[in-house]
């Protein structure tokens, strides 16, 4: 059996910060990252726009208080406002501690880092990288990892959370090179697994993104909480669905419809196209819904509209946002200096996921904890995010959640030890696992179920909502459940058997879904990301609150936990 005093599943942004943590902070301790790709190629390379942090470096009457304010405001109120003073207070220092670590961030002629605006942020405060910030502070922290020798795992795909007498003992996995089993046990475990865009069929999220340590969690008998606020980026590029940052309207870029108008002006006109994602999302849906969309060949009553950036100049779009110029010109065939960019709301981020205290210890209800299992990035739910996040957040979750959820498992690990798990049990389990699926008699393919997934959850469980189309969604996603049971697989074998880890990806998938519309249908408001058009106003009366979600395989229960309020009380919630 492989053991390590510290597991982590998830070689992203918040992994890999924690991982630095524990092994900065106890050099002693042996600490694994396992991850189903290569740490580097995790989703969080993807991300592009930038990080928050009241640096003050542009504008200096700037104030952790109003980031926070702004985050709790975007997060339409249901944000837990203790976690979100955390975030914020801690900003500018894990900024300055990624760049004593090497992250090479864009600067401002005086040599400090560079700080932009951002969708919901009151002031400049976003630092990035021109438009490939992930890209910059992940490969920073990857090479950390190598630095204080932190086991990796790369291209293992773990199965299996071993939980037992509520406590975390550690997991089953897979290697996906020539099909090995594992089980490694630890005295702490911890997921930064992600989010899981790949429920829907458009999304910025990699292939990868698959919600596997939300599926695993909740088989494991814990809840997942705030599973219905599922964030639409604004600016998907039509119609492949991949991001084009928001850091392209921070840097000046108009939204326009088939009138040739800036249409944020009738929906948030203090804010215009920096107004938060949810509000512009629902913008962009409701131009395109009344005929104002554009078609690809400029015509109008199409699916997109545009996001222009001509007046930038070429030498601004080629120094601040050169990845999102390359993304469009090659994939589509637009060449931004001088064509307005396709766009349409894309599935970005989960703000929910599995339920954290502010030290990254996993809730087993509103009041418990779970020994030895932490979590944090996108695939936890601490809450600052609430209902709705405003971009250039998440990074900064990722690396103040990681680094604090790092620290607490140093200290949380001394003196324990470890646990005493059944190697052959597990091992025999996750076999027979296996050789079910391999063997599986049926008529369909993945990819054929898939598809009606994706395009299942998208057509009942979009921007918006009614009680009618998510039990239709419902109805509809239990067929799905029956036609999975009756895929099969081609590849029998043990060697990069990818169709393999896409049917336990599918079985991860469906789970997810189903957390999602439940979630869903039992909010009966309109909050954040959430809006329901039979319930179009917020009602703090009966749902300032946290769902949370259990799966079994009756079905799903739904509980749900009081909002931490300590300094913003909730307002009508305008831009
Ligand atoms: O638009 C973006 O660059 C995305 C940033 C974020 O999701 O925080």
């Amino acid at each position: 059996m492989i053991e390590h005093d510290v597991v982590i599943v998830g070689g992203g942004l918040a992994g890999s910060r924690a991982a630095v943590e524990i092994a900065r902070t106890d050099p002693r301790l042996s600490v694994a990252v396992i991850a189903k790709t290569h740490p580097i190629r995790s989703h969080s390379v993807a991300a592009q726009g930038g990080m928050a942090a009241t640096l003050k470096n542009v504008d200096d009457q700037d104030t952790w208080e109003a980031h926070a304010f702004d985050t709790v405001k975007g997060s339409d109120y249901l944000a837990d406002q203790d976690a979100v003073e955390i975030l914020t207070r801690e900003a500018p220092d894990v900024v300055i501690d990624l760049e004593h670590m090497g992250v090479l961030f864009s600067r401002l002629s005086d040599g400090r880092i560079a700080q932009r605006a951002f969708g919901g942020h009151s002031h400049k405060r976003t630092c990035y990288a021109a438009d490939k910030t992930g890209h910059a502070i992940l490969h920073e922290l990857v090479n950390n990892l190598r630095r204080y020798g932190v086991h990796i795992y790369d291209e293992w795909y773990v199965m299996r959370l071993i939980l037992e007498e509520g406590q975390a003992k550690g997991l089953v996995m897979f290697r996906i090179r020539d099909g090995k089993l594992a089980v490694v046990r630890a005295k702490a475990v911890m997921f930064a697994t992600g989010g899981y865009g790949r429920v829907y069929n458009t999304t910025s999220n990699d292939y990868a993104s698959t919600g596997d340590g939300l599926a695993m969690t909740a088989v494991a008998g814990l809840p997942l909480e705030d599973m219905e606020f599922v964030q639409f980026h604004p600016t998907g590029l039509y119609p492949v669905g991949v991001l084009i940052s928001e850091a392209v309207r921070g840097e000046g870029a108009y939204l326009v419809n088939s009138e040739g108008k800036r249409f944020m002006e009738d929906y948030a006109p203090s804010r215009m196209e920096l107004a938060p994602r949810d509000i512009t999302s629902r913008a962009i849906a409701r131009e395109i819904r009344a005929g104002r969309g554009i078609h690809t060949d400029g015509s109008a009553g199409g699916p997109l509209v545009h996001l222009d950036v001509r007046h930038l100049g070429k030498e601004k779009i080629m120094s601040r946002i050169p990845f999102c110029w390359e993304e469009a010109h090659r994939l589509v065939g637009v060449d931004a200096v001088n064509q307005p960019i396709p766009v349409r709301p894309t599935v970005h981020y989960s703000m929910g996921g599995i339920p954290t205290n502010t030290e990254g210890q996993v809730r087993s209800s509103a009041e418990g904890l779970v020994e030895a299992f932490f979590a944090a990035g996108e695939t936890a739910c601490v809450s600052v995010h609430g209902a709705n996040r405003l971009g250039s957040n998440s990074l900064l979750e990722c690396v103040v959640y990681g680094r604090r959820t790092g620290a607490t498992i140093a200290r949380y690990v001394q003196n324990r030890k470890l646990p005493e798990v059944d190697e052959k049990k597990y091992i025999t389990q996750a076999e027979q696992q296996i050789q079910a699926l391999i063997a599986q008699p049926g008529e369909y393919r993945i990819d054929q179920i898939r598809q009606r997934f994706q395009d299942c959850m998208t057509e009942y469980c979009g921007v918006f909502r009614t009680d009618a189309l998510m039990r239709e969604g419902l109805s509809q996603l239990q067929t799905i459940r029956q036609q999975a049971q009756r895929v099969y697989l081609d590849d029998k074998g043990k060697l990069w058997n990818t169709e393999l880890i896409e049917a336990l990806e599918l079985q991860s998938l469906l789970i997810v879904g189903e957390m999602i519309l439940t979630s869903a249908l039992n909010r009966q408001e309109s909050r954040g990301a959430h809006s329901r058009e039979d319930f179009v106003d917020r009602n703090d009366t009966d749902f300032l609150k946290h769902t949370q979600a259990y799966f079994s395989s009756a079905g799903i229960d739904i509980r749900y936990r009081p909002v931490t309020i300590t300094m913003f009380q909730p307002q009508e919630r305008k831009y």
